[in-house]
């Protein structure tokens, strides 16, 4: 018995000391206190000049954080033995980069060697939601950046075709629950998709139905218009709210009117699992941005590692 609960004890103690590195609101208050407000900045002047910047690291964060955890992977770039993330297939948006490169540079001069790539795209993905009238939250910060990036694995990232099954599964894996898949997929409250992502809902769908039946019908025409066949502009596409600049539960509101621009995000109003999710956000904006600002925390902490290195150059390892 004894022996039992020491050898608990042991496992108990050897697991808070290998488990991942424990992050810190107040992580950078010594070292760079000004952190949070050089990226604050870097973030405010690029979305003055490009108002798609919210929208593109925002999404960055969420394929950084999906893809090997949130460990900067993303912003690595190929080298001739190694394609990256980057340039894997579904890279079509995640554009942006300068912005973050912009404020590495700002803080490589304030505290050199000291806040992490990782940590700058988390806490420019919370401040694009801020600034876009979403809620604020505290970032905890520490991150380390990763050495490895390959565009291969942008594959286990889900797709827009994906049913709430396939979904669960995907956030599954990172730890994310329901609620959280729900939540999260209100980021695309912000943004804008190109119409290969979703143009086989509009025509010849299944072999029953021309249009997917889940869709509004008028919606379908004119996401037809937006996308013709064959289309010749490559630019082509449709915003994924009808308020694609402001961060707001408007997302949710158009799922129950069958206007979600991809399958996956229609699906999750039309699967009983998601569906009460989804009814309850468009009800409540402010329980939407509660559970946003606590899935984005829970989002950030997947697949955090120690044994990285704070990267002096975001796209390439020390
Ligand atoms: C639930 C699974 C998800 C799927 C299948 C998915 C898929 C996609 C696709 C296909 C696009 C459009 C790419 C293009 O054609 O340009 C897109 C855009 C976007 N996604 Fe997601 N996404 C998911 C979850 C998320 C999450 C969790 C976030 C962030 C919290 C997010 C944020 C965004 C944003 C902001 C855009 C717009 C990007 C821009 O305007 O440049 N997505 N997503
Ligand atoms: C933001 O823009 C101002 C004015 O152009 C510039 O002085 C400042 O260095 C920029 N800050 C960052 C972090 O890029
Ligand atoms: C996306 O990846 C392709 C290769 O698959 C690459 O040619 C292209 O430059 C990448 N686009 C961006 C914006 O990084
Ligand atoms: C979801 O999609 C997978 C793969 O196409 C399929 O096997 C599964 O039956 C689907 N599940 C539901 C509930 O539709
Ligand atoms: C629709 O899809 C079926 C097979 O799924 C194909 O045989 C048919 O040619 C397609 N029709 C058009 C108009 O593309």
């Amino acid at each position: 018995m004894a022996l039992k609960l020491f050898s608990v004890m042991i496992f108990l103690v050897l697991n808070v000391s290998f488990s991942k590195a424990a992050l810190d609101v107040h992580y950078y208050d010594r070292t760079c206190p000004n952190a949070e407000k050089i990226i604050l900045e870097a973030v405010r002047n690029a979305s003055m000049h490009d108002p798609k910047v919210s929208a593109r690291i925002l999404r960055m964060f969420f394929h950084d954080c999906f893809i090997r955890g949130c460990d900067a992977s993303i912003l690595l770039d190929s080298t001739p033995q190694n394609q990256a993330e980057k340039d894997g297939p579904p890279n079509i948006s995640v554009r942006a980069f300068y912005v973050i490169d912009d404020a590495k540079a700002k803080l490589e001069q304030a505290c050199p060697r000291t806040v992490s790539c990782a940590d700058i795209i988390t806490i420019a993905a919370r401040d694009v939601v801020t600034m876009s009238g979403g809620p604020f939250w505290n970032v905890l910060k520490g991150r380390k950046d990763g050495r490895i990036s390959r565009a291969s694995e942008t594959i286990t990232l889900p797709a827009p075709t994906f049913n709430v099954s396939q979904l669960i599964q995907s956030f599954g894996k990172r730890g994310l629950g329901v609620k959280d898949l729900v939540a999260l997929s209100g980021g695309h409250t912000l943004g804008f998709s190109h119409c290969s992502s979703f143009q086989a809902r509009l025509r010849n769908f299944s072999s029953v139905h021309d249009i997917d039946p889940r869709m509004n019908i008028e919606f379908a025409q004119t996401l037809r218009q937006k996308c013709p066949k064959p289309n010749k502009d490559r630019n082509a596409g449709q915003f994924l709210d009808s308020t694609a600049s402001t961060f707001d539960n408007n997302y949710f509101k158009q799922l129950l009117a069958g206007k979600g621009v991809f399958g996956s995000d229609q699906a999750l109003f039309n699967d009983y699992r998601t569906k009460w999710i989804v009814e309850s956000f468009a009800r409540d904006q402010s329980s939407f941005f509660r559970e946003f600002a606590a899935s984005m925390v829970k989002l950030g902490n997947f697949g955090v590692i120690e044994n990285g290195e704070v990267r002096l150059n975001c796209g390439v390892v020390n």
